[in-house]
């Protein structure tokens, strides 16, 4: 295998002060862990785990001077000091006026469904995500997707898969009425395409057809900072632009968004809502008490709200979004070499692997992308996770299992804690399965939940 080094060199703009040290495993006691978990990620045990890339979700390493910020935790039970700390970074990084914290992103979308969806309403969005989508649904509303169609294509080049069909868009106000669709609910680096970017010029031509018709647009915001890298790169006029300044121009095409600070903001827990309008504010201050804690609070301790302002303004510094993505594009490079199918162009927090390329033989009704997560456990003790037809889960009105056309492994990468050698090791991982792909036949589902099912599903092998 020839590996051809990449052209810019994105060294990480830190040092290690702690490590944490990790339990190696044999593939006999792999073996047994995943079937133990029945063949689903969710379900092992963390400490059997090599390098685990579940989810870029509360898994970052905090940086000194946030872990310095932990000890300034104000605890009180209103007005916490943390809390005016974070409204005053939100406001002036993201340029919303009200902000209501929650324990996570969730909290933040069941309060802003609740506040913002009537029985019947209808949800247009680029792409779904499936907390996001759950809560629109709780709250009374049907979603639609009307991201671009490239979006759905795991081989398209196209440089922002996150861009909106504002001909899809045309077509649902045609047919519900303007006055039926709330909001537009946009996602930044769209996570179930692959972590894909939306551009500014479409934002900016969505902005300007919703307006005219009184509809709002709610950012989710959860990977902006990684949206407006892609920005930077690939949209012309820039280049030269900061990603602050970028992530501000963002959010200036939005009427409020919810935010899971798990990701972008560096943060192990925390999320929030941030809005403009006073009304939809004074609401979903007044109904955070209920599911979430005081609106000063939102169910978090007063540490974590100030690991939180601290991260957001880390999350914005141009050094660390180089890094952060030049790791995932260093280990995307090294897959496309291998000939290892992979969504493309390579997205913000992570690698995709389309499992319907890598496992043609197996059909979706089989489960390929978690049978394939299985078997890369077991091959090097990597975690990853499905993206697919078990994540995408049924129609709640049918009954009916939704087909994605996307059937993707998730390998997603934490911010600031594997190195290089462990993306090698991965891709080497990765290589091996791929050798051996013809002898995996997929699974059978054998416990299906509710909700949600991917967290905690269980499966059986095909034999
Ligand atoms: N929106 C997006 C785009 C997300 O990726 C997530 C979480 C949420 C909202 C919900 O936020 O977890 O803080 O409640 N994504 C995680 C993941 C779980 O692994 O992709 P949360």
């Amino acid at each position: 295998m020839k590996k051809t080094p990449i052209k810019h060199s994105w060294a990480e703009p830190y040092k290690i002060k702690m490590v944490e040290l990790l339990k190696m495993t044999t593939p006999a006691q792999r073996r047994k862990a995943m079937a133990a978990a029945g063949y689903n990620t969710f379900l092992l045990k963390s400490e059997d785990v090599y390098i685990d890339l579940l989810t870029d979700s509360g898994t970052s390493a905090m940086s000194d001077r946030q872990w310095a910020g932990m000890m300034l935790g104000d605890e009180a039970y209103a007005g916490s000091a943390n809390f005016y700390h974070l409204e005053k970074v939100v406001q002036e990084v993201y340029g919303y006026k009200y902000v209501v914290p929650t324990h996570q992103g969730r909290g933040a979308e069941n309060i802003l469904s609740q506040v913002m969806i009537k029985k019947g309403d209808v949800i247009p969005g680029n792409m779904y995500f499936t907390t996001t989508r759950l809560h629109q649904e709780l709250a009374g509303g049907v979603f639609h997707d009307i991201i671009i169609d490239e979006a759905h294509d795991s081989s398209s080049q196209h440089p922002f898969k996150g861009d909106v069909d504002l001909n899809k868009l045309e077509a649902l106000v045609r047919e519900h009425g303007a006055e039926k669709i709330p909001y537009v609910c946009i996602a930044v680096t769209v996570n179930m395409a692959g972590g894909q970017p939306i551009s500014l010029g479409n934002l900016k031509a969505l902005r300007a057809y919703t307006q005219k018709l009184g509809i709002k647009i709610i950012l989710d915001m959860t990977r902006i900072a990684e949206n407006a890298y892609f920005i930077q790169r690939r949209e012309p006029g820039y280049q030269n632009k900061s990603i602050r300044s970028i992530v501000k121009e963002i959010c200036n095409c939005t009427d409020g968004a919810t935010m899971s600070a798990k990701k972008d903001a560096l943060v192990n827990i925390g999320g929030f809502m941030a809005l403009n309008d006073p009304d939809d504010y004074e609401e979903a201050s007044n109904l955070v008490v209920v599911y979430e804690g005081l609106h000063t609070y939102g169910g978090l301790a007063g540490r974590d709200m100030e690991a939180m302002a601290i991260g957001i303004m880390e999350s914005v510094s141009d050094d660390h979004i180089k890094a952060r993505i030049g790791q995932v594009i260093y280990l995307g490079e090294q897959m496309m070499q291998m000939g290892i199918p992979i969504t493309e162009p390579i997205g913000g927090h992570g690698i995709f692997i389309d499992a319907k390329r890598f496992l043609p033989h197996v059909p979706q009704d089989l489960f390929p992308a978690q049978a394939l997560a299985a078997e890369l456990y077991i091959d090097s003790g990597v975690r990853t996770m499905e993206r697919g037809i078990v994540s995408a889960g049924r129609n709640a009105k049918t009954g009916e299992n939704y087909y994605p056309k996307l059937e993707l492994v998730r390998l997603t990468i934490p911010r600031r804690v594997y190195t290089q050698a462990h993306m090698d090791v991965i891709a080497e991982s990765v290589a091996n399965v791929y050798e051996k792909r013809k002898k995996i036949k997929g699974l059978r589902m054998i416990y299906e939940p509710r909700y949600l099912r991917f967290f905690q599903a269980r499966f059986e092998k095909i034999r």
